[in-house]
């Protein structure tokens, strides 16, 4: 498989009164076309900020350094870009060639606007259709992620929903205008077991219809395994191991991916490959 992004030596300080703090500390990664890459991490171990380079949504406070190699294939050239001086049409555009899920739903959609025309307006805005074009993929969308009668869901209000509904919306929205890399991250985690599988059920169906290439970016080794081809792991800030979910799962060669495998399942992992959990 091709490389979709080559990500190499990847640095991220976070500035802080004037101090900087380093998230990433020379990460380098391909991410192939195709493929459902997990990025699995404790907490603070620069996941977020891995997905949020790549997407282009670091804070202000972010020094960048490195390099993110994203092939345009319209123009059949390769570019990369070094942050900050990379140039415009090099940088994979967020709703366009990039989906973005978050963790908190809430946080992405709109609170005050119905949201069909959340998602007719991704539509419009990358796919340059007409509103009333819009509106009707937007309804094909809901559709997609299965919400319950979209006609009517088109005109609701994310407080309106559920959790587990939002969060369905806001994956139409990521997806509305066919990106080619959809990241999530952590976007089931704050969603109770049942509707976490749902979720990861949904998104697993979507990433294949699509062709999509999937970054999942998860804390619990266990979801990313049951989901991922491959799975990177990283620990403050280092990409400590890389590999096949199989290998990873099986032969881990980082103490430290044995001891999350441990503490996630007890010794023995195996069940956990091939697992498929909840329909969609
Ligand atoms: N906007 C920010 N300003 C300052 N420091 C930040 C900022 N965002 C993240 N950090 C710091 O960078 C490091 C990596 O954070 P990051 O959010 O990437 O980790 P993570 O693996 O996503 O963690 P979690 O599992 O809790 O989401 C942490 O030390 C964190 O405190
Ligand atoms: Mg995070």
């Amino acid at each position: 498989m091709t490389a979709l992004l080559s990500i190499r030596d990847l640095r991220v300080a976070y500035r802080r009164d004037g101090v900087e703090v380093a998230a990433l500390k020379g990460v380098s990664l391909d991410v192939l076309a195709g493929e459902r890459l997990a990025i699995i991490g404790e907490s603070g171990s620069g996941k977020s900020t891995l997905a949020l380079a790549v997407a282009g949504l670091l804070p202000q406070s972010a020094v960048i350094g490195g390099t993110i190699g994203w092939p345009i294939p319209k123009s059949q050239t390769s570019h990369s870009f070094a942050p900050p001086s990379r140039p415009r049409d090099a940088i994979p555009l967020l709703g366009r060639d990039i989906g973005f899920v978050f963790q908190d739903p809430s946080s992405s959609l709109d609170p005050v606007m119905p949201v069909g025309k959340q998602i007719a307006e991704v539509v419009r805005t990358h796919l340059k259709l007409s509103w009333r074009d819009s509106y009707t993929k937007a309804k094909t969308l809901l559709q997609r992620v299965r919400l319950p009668d979209p006609d009517s869901a088109l005109h609701t209000y994310p407080h309106q929903l559920s959790g587990g509904q939002k969060q369905r919306v806001a994956i139409a929205a990521a997806i509305a205008a066919a990106p080619k890399i959809l990241i999530a991250d952590e976007a089931t985690s704050a969603l109770d077991t049942i509707v976490q599988a749902e979720i990861v059920a949904l998104i697993r169906r979507l990433v294949a219809e699509d062709g999509m290439t999937l970054i999942f970016i998860s804390h619990d080794i266990a979801l990313a395994a049951s989901l991922a081809d491959r799975i990177a792991v990283l620990r403050h800030g280092e990409l400590i191991e890389l590999g096949e979910t199989h290998q990873i799962i099986e032969a881990p060669r980082h103490t430290y991916t044995r001891a999350l495998l441990e503490a996630h399942l007890g010794l023995d992992a195996k069940p956990l490959l091939g697992r498929q959990g909840a329909s969609a």
